[in-house]
């Protein structure tokens, strides 16, 4: 068996001895790039570099980063789909392109030395070309040397032939095989993606495009495990595509699909990151049910057709989509708390709240004890502590956020649930009074169950189920029509308000993101210099419409230490401080007096930005980048609230206008 320890050793290794330097994994929350709430990809922490910013460790490099996409949620409990996932991705910013990153994809995946996997079972795809770019010949080119070199015909797929069994290379649109940009502008270009070929036996009897099943189709034959993405194109605020300065390369593979694939597992929830939380789930049900009913070793439950889940007992097949999603569903979870995000009703916290009330939801249909998310994060917390020592670190936090959401959910869903029994009363009472022969025909309306969704977040699905077990559900369909509509109207507005956010897209963005970064720095030293040296910077998220900063500080500033450090800020701005970066290693760094923000984050060798000059220097900072060239860009900085945001951490809320 080859492990994750492995693979990703292996990957970095083989990247290093090309030259790459490695970097660590980013944070979860974006600190560059405001287009997306979570980082999705191993490119987001890298935009700044991929728009051409020098990168302190230069023009190649790997990483292993961790991601979170939720848009995949629905798929979540099949054999591919995770909300979270570790990417392996190597970069060329300027550097090698298209050739060398496709034979380098290929000698790691099929060599001996490397995973060593049969060329036969591998099929790519390319850009096949539009109005806004040509046909991707160049990749297809060297696809064909590479299979051929293994004596693997290399055929490319031609719509307009009949029998295409042999081909390996299909070309596809946009939709399929171009990357990007994740805001409305932005690098781009068209990719390769590649895939593993199970085979016709998994799925193609059932495939609903039978003879056209190919790579891209989600029937499960094809899985793909890397992209490799040539970013050699910008997306301009009008839409055109025009080639862009710099050629890049962004490539990134599915650390957990790979590892499935190489193990020769049915699924990514027998990977040994996986495993053990399915085991602990499953042992957690067995206690549940022993004594109860001991000949049911575990319920698990089972989708009917109008995609309501209900409890069946299951004998062998365990592996069931609840056990899936519960343990997906902590992992993302504990990576997420441990990145600073928690609980809430709004953007990453809601989402958060989202997966963990659905772990619930779905661990009651196992009759999981009360409390049992808690024991399954101490268990991701074990499996990942090594590769990331920050979920070591951060485990109070992380577990007592479990907790108290699980007492939340406890809370709310009784109290739900109570509100819930004495509407079903009223409607009888109402139906009694009216002297209807049948008391149990009441119909609740999609808007009720709205009510209980957004009010008690009781899902959908388990208040149809209460509809259906407190009364005699009449038109079920037509309650569950309203509340779609109930929902999308309250999507809609939220999405609404989202995209008015970001209408600037990510050029826009990133340059309003740039001047709010160096705000940053000048906040944090002017506060130092009128609250004390015991102030340090606790963390920041920055949008393109605002700068969140958190400080250790224990006391509410008062009014007039707002204005002092409002002033402070107001008047290095004033100056027109050149900004300006060198590189050094940490100690140096350390050794100058440059302040270090969460220093475990970098490499070795570190940018050191300074703002001013000569014998007026006002800041020193350890910092990855990007800034402005000169504070003069700043315009009007401002301070619009002050709050607490932990116990000891304040929390400032900044604009530039
Ligand atoms: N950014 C590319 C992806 O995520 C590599 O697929």
């Amino acid at each position: 068996m080859i492990t994750s320890k492995e693979l990703r050793k292996k990957y970095i290794e083989f990247f290093k001895e090309r030259g790459h330097s490695e970097i660590p994994s980013a944070s979860l929350v974006p600190e560059n790039d405001p287009t997306v709430l979570f980082t999705t990809a191993g490119m987001h922490p890298l935009v700044p570099y991929l728009l051409g910013e020098l990168h302190s460790e230069g023009k190649r490099l790997v990483s292993v980063q961790k991601c979170v996409r939720t848009g995949d949620i629905d798929d979540v409990g099949d054999s591919t789909h995770n909300t979270f996932f570790e990417m392996l991705g190597n970069w060329s910013l300027g550097d090698y392109f298209k050739d060398d990153s496709i034979r380098w994809s290929w000698e790691f995946l099929t060599d001996e030395k490397w995973l060593g996997i049969d060329p036969e079972k591998i099929k790519v795809t390319v850009f096949e070309g539009d109005v806004d770019a040509p046909r991707d010949k160049e990749s297809v080119k060297v696809w064909q040397e590479c299979f051929e070199k293994l004596g693997v015909s290399a055929e490319v797929f031609d719509k307009e032939k009949k029998n295409n069994e042999d081909a390996r290379i299909f070309p596809l649109p946009k939709e399929d095989n171009w990357w990007g940009p994740a805001g409305l502008t932005g690098p781009c270009g068209p990719d390769t993606e590649i895939f593993i070929d199970l085979g016709k036996s998994v799925n193609f009897e059932s495939c609903p495009n039978a003879e056209n099943c190919r790579p891209g189709c989600n029937c499960g034959r094809y899985i793909e495990i890397w992209n490799n993405v040539f970013m050699e194109y910008y997306k301009t605020a009008e839409g055109k595509y025009v080639l862009s300065r710099q050629k890049n390369v962004d490539t990134g593979m599915g650390m957990e699909r790979t590892l499935a694939i190489l193990n020769d597992f049915d699924n990514v929830y027998e990977t040994d990151v996986l495993a053990p939380i399915v085991a602990q789930v499953k042992t957690l049900s067995h206690c549940h049910c022993e004594g109860e009913a001991r000949s049911n070793p575990v319920t698990t439950c089972k989708e009917s057709d109008d995609g309501i889940l209900s409890p069946t007992a299951q004998n062998d097949n365990v592996e069931t989509k609840s056990i899936k999603i519960i343990a997906d569903h902590i992992r993302t979870s504990v990576f997420m708390i441990s990145d600073g995000v928690f609980p809430s009703n709004l953007d990453r916290g809601y989402i958060l709240r989202r997966l963990l009330r659905r772990a619930i939801r779905h661990g009651n249909l196992l009759k999981m004890p009360n409390g049992f998310l808690f024991p399954l994060a101490e268990t991701v917390i074990e499996i990942y502590k090594e590769f990331y020592p920050e979920l070591e670190n951060n485990k109070d936090k992380i577990l007592d956020e479990i907790k108290k959401e699980e007492e939340k959910f406890e809370k709310t869903i009784k109290k739900g649930l109570k509100e819930f029994e004495e509407m079903i009363n009223l409607y009888k009472q109402r139906n009694l009074e009216a002297g209807l022969s049948n008391i149990d025909d009441i119909f609740i309306s999609g808007e009720d169950v709205f009510y209980f969704f957004s009010t008690f977040g009781l899902p959908l699905e388990m208040t149809i189920e209460l509809v259906k077990e407190k009364s005699n559900p009449i038109n079920l369909e037509e309650t569950k029509k309203q509340f779609n509509e109930e929902f999308k109207k309250h999507q809609t507005l939220s999405r609404t308000a989202s995209a008015g956010k970001f209408k600037g897209g990510l050029a826009d963005a990133s340059e309003e993101t740039t001047r709010l970064h160096t705000a940053a720095h000048l906040l944090l030293e002017s506060l130092r210099r009128v609250l004390g040296e015991h102030v340090f910077q606790k963390g920041s998220n920055i949008t393109a419409e605002r700068l969140r900063f958190d400080y250790s500080h224990a006391d509410k500033l008062t009014d007039e230490e707002k204005q002092k450090v409002e002033e402070m800020v107001s008047e290095q701005i004033q100056k027109k401080l050149p900004v300006s970066f060198e590189e050094m290693n940490l100690e140096e760094a350390k050794k100058i007096g440059a302040m270090g923000v969460f220093e475990s984050k970098y490499g070795e060798k570190v940018k050191v930005y300074t703002i001013g000059k000569n014998d007026d220097i006002f800041s020193k900072e350890i910092c990855g980048g990007p800034h402005i060239k000169n504070t003069s860009e700043l315009g009007k900085f401002r301070i619009k609230k002050e709050q607490s945001s932990s116990a000891g951490v304040r929390r400032i809320k900044a604009v530039l206008e």
